[in-house]
């Protein structure tokens, strides 16, 4: 992959490495040295994160069960489990491996990674690995792409990471109950080849829960046909599992911040007093260029990746806050800010922030010549229920679209409705055609209340059967949905995927 940034090369970054070590070995920290950071700011990179910044955000990771450094191995177990959200409360959630979120998957670019999945849920399930192109089979569409995995069963996924960029994985069964319980987990992959220029990694995996007061989940259906209408938001703002946790920093040591909207519902619009952020890419990674903002908009399904350069004097606390985003009618109404990370600047001494490029990586634009166009309105029907629908037809109705491996397609996405709809196509990436955004590849875009959008997409492999849905899980559950197939025009007749059997809802 193309990538026209990396001022810092492997040899140089080594160098650095080796003076480091030195600079330890001598028994001399710079950081600490008396008068020394007063005449002349450290380089970034020459000091580090404070001791612990990040352990209240640390992520659990599942054991690599192979010794192949490209394989990644690792056992997953759906299952309830009590886990403490609320201060001494006990929450009977539904979790991966026993904790909120679940392990976190990190690994390279081109390496392998095995998942023994067991389900150990009351329900059926299965994992979508949303954002990874992986082969249909592992997609984890339920009646699509794999029949939904019972009680006891087992499954085992495996693919291949093609992708440096910040992912996650979640149910696709029964979604907006099953994510809105617990189930979800952050995916990182790196491309050995990036440069650490843009300081450390934090993944923040962020997402909500509504609890009652005894800390017991409200039921999947709180709210009723509003509930499914809006979307369900819980008002309980969790960032990496943990209410409002402390994030320690050193005035201008960046770090790189990879954020997840694992809501059902939730839009985050992300500000920090003081401080602006400069966004480096999203979905599938690096953008074309870098940009610098003051909000960081996540949308659920969607990922941000945004480098911080804390800008506090040493001793003082600052706050992430959520701020209310228009989604649609009434999204904003009679609401404030609420806090969501502390940010406590830890450390005496300023260091100098490392300039982050401009130009990031070469993304050429899709030749849309002789694309084949067509139009998906985004629907609700109101009767005595809510039924949303794509063109009119809710998914349990609905006839799979066609594509050829190799063709582009221009999808125009209208959406007349009262709600904003976070729109997710699986197994590809796809750009948003207007020239006003930094060019980058997604997977799931934003279509804003009463507007329209237009994306292109290339089938550049693998055939099958792929979901496109609203990624606020409510809405997909009650019908915005469809599904594509995509077919190898040189394969036999016979190797031609199969339809989806939709199971009626
Ligand atoms: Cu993240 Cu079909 O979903
Ligand atoms: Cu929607």
């Amino acid at each position: 992959m193309a990538r026209g940034y990396g001022l810092e090369t492997r040899a140089t970054r080594n160098g650095w490495l080796a003076a480091a070590l030195l600079l330890v070995a001598s028994g001399c920290d710079r950081s600490n040295a008396p008068g020394s950071q007063d005449a002349v700011p450290l380089a970034a990179r020459d000091v580090a994160q404070p001791e612990g910044w990040a352990d209240e955000l640390a992520l659990p990771t599942a054991e690599d069960l192979n010794s192949d450094p490209d394989v990644l191995e690792i056992a997953i177990e759906a299952r309830v489990a009590d886990v403490e959200i609320l201060p001494g409360i006990k929450t009977r959630a539904w979790t991966y491996n026993g904790g909120i979120p679940g392990p976190l998957i990190r690994a390279k670019v081109g390496d392998r990674v095995i998942v023994h999945f067991k389900n150990s849920l009351p329900e059926p399930t299965t994992i979508h690995w949303h954002g990874l192109r992986v082969a249909n089979d592992v997609d984890g569409a339920p009646g699509v792409t794999q029949p939904p995995i019972e009680p006891g069963a087992e499954f085992r996924y495996e693919y291949t990471l093609t992708d440096a960029g910040t992912y996650w994985y979640h149910p696709h069964t029964d979604s907006s109950a099953q994510v809105g319980r617990g189930l979800y987990g952050a995916i990182l992959v790196e491309d050995p080849a990036d440069p650490d220029a843009f300081g450390d990694d934090l993944v923040m995996i962020l997402s909500d829960m509504g609890l009652d007061e005894n800390g017991e989940l409200l039921p999947a259906d709180s709210g009723g046909n509003f509930g499914d209408l809006f979307g369900r938001e819980g008002a309980v703002l969790l960032v990496n599992g943990k209410v409002k946790p402390t994030l320690k920093v050193r005035n201008g040591k960046q770090q790189r911040w990879r954020i997840i909207n694992a809501t059902r519902a939730r839009y985050y619009n992300l500000r920090l007093r003081n401080h602006r952020f400069m966004r480096l890419g999203g979905d599938n990674g690096l953008a074309a260029r870098s940009a610098d903002i003051y909000n960081l908009i996540v949308t659920p399904g969607e990922r941000a990746d945004a480098v911080f350069t804390p800008a506090d004097a040493p001793g003082s606390r600052n706050v992430l806050r959520w701020v209310p985003t228009e989604r649609g009618y009434g999204s904003t109404f009679n609401r404030a800010a609420e806090e969501m990370l502390y940010i406590e600047t830890v450390a005496d001494a300023p260091v100098t922030p490392e300039p982050i490029p401009t130009e990031l990586r070469t993304i050429e634009r899709l030749d849309l010549e002789g694309a084949t166009a067509l139009t998906l309105d985004l629907t609700i029907a109101i009767t005595s229920t809510v039924e949303m629908g794509i063109n009119g037809v809710p998914y349990w109705k609905t006839k799979p679209l066609e594509a050829k491996i190799g063709e582009t397609q221009v999808w125009r996405i209208v959406n007349g409705t009262d709600f904003s709809h976070p729109f997710h196509l699986h197994g590809y990436f796809f750009q948003v055609v207007d020239d006003t955004r930094v060019p980058e590849w997604k997977d799931t875009v934003n279509v804003p209340t009463k507007s329209e959008i237009t994306i292109a997409v290339r089938f550049d492999d693998r055939p099958g059967v792929w979901m496109y849905h609203c990624h606020i899980l409510d809405h997909a559950e009650a019908g915005m949905m469809g599904t594509l197939v995509v077919r190898d025009p040189n394969a036999p007749a016979a190797d031609a995927p199969p339809l989806p059997v939709h199971h009626k809802h």
